[in-house]
């Protein structure tokens, strides 16, 4: 069964890297708004018969989801064999328990409404702090690939004697595996948070580091405050070259532009969302892990006619 990629809106690089790796073709189509801000799809490119594969990252959801679902609607309605979504950055993951009476606890709901849209998913480091994988909440297949050693290889090649610090303890996961792909020490420290922009970290034993480059890698960079706080631990003692990496670049306002203003040097992120932070290609990753589950896919649903 052939693959047609169809990019949404801002996804044409990540879908054009992808078309590379997977060797599929990018279909056109074209969603705009009607005068009264409702949406109109229309695929110009045939899915009758086909896999098709939307590249769509979800940072920005509220405002992505709808038109993400009628245009998995529409390839379904015109004969698509199966319908899949790469998101790169899957959304609506940290509000995994109810924190406080009365809250909602979204990622479950969130699951639940992309589970009903497309028959798989393939996303990158997506938030696992509470569940062990995406199993536990959506109904589809859903793969996840790491950025951990593109990230580690790009400390390698761009940082001298680099430490890699994790600001919290969910960081370690992935922190661990940054630093041994990165040849380099790590370190995580304890975080509170506080409100959605107010947050403390412990004592970093920044002095410990003294002639390495601090690294601080985390998964999602949102407010920043998580970085901002981290990178003030090694300021304070006199740091003067700060790394930072964030997997997914969200920058909520004028984060980045607070956390460069904080004393980080330099930050990098992931292309899982478009920024101009971005300097870390993730596509050969992602790429590794549509090839997998489309072939299992294929061979699971369709074996008569897998090409
Ligand atoms: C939290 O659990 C995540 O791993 C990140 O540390 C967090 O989302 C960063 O958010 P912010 O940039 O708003 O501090």
């Amino acid at each position: 069964m052939s693959l047609i990629i169809l990019p949404m809106a801002e996804n044409q690089d990540m879908a054009r890297s992808l078309a590379h790796h997977l060797g599929g073709e990018i279909g056109h189509l074209e969603i705009r708004s009607f005068p009264d801000g409702e949406s109109f799809v229309r695929i110009d490119s045939e899915v009758r018969g086909r896999h098709v594969v939307i590249v769509c990252t979800l940072d920005r959801p509220d405002e992505k989801f709808l038109r993400l679902a009628l245009l998995a609607g529409t390839a379904r309605d015109l004969g698509a064999a199966r319908v899949g979504l790469v998101s790169s950055y899957l959304p609506y993951m940290r509000q995994d328990i109810r924190f406080n009476p009365g809250e909602g606890i979204t990622s479950v709901y969130f699951a639940r409404l992309l589970s009903s849209q497309v028959d798989w998913l393939v996303t990158v480091d997506p938030h696992l702090h509470r569940r062990n994988s995406l199993s536990e909440i959506y109904t589809i297949p859903a793969v996840v690939a790491h950025a951990a050693t593109a990230i580690g290889d790009w400390i390698r090649e761009n940082v001298s004697a680099p430490v890699v610090i994790g600001p919290d303890s969910e960081s370690e996961q992935w922190v661990s595996v940054v630093a041994e792909r990165a040849d380099a020490p790590y370190s995580v420290l304890t975080k509170k948070r506080l409100g959605d922009r107010n947050v403390r970290v412990s004592d970093a034993e920044a002095n410990r580091w003294q002639g390495r480059t601090p690294v601080l890698v985390d998964d999602i960079v949102s407010t920043a405050r998580t970085m901002i706080a981290a990178a003030t631990q090694f300021r304070e003692v006199g740091f003067s070259d700060i790394v930072a990496i964030g997997v997914h670049a969200l920058f909520a306002g004028q984060a980045y532009e607070e956390l460069k203003g904080a004393g980080v040097g330099r930050v990098v992120t992931c292309n899982s969302v478009s920024h101009a932070s971005n300097g870390v290609d993730i596509s050969p990753y992602l790429a590794a892990a549509i090839r997998d589950l489309v072939r299992t896919e294929t061979l699971d649903f369709h074996s008569p006619v897998a090409s």
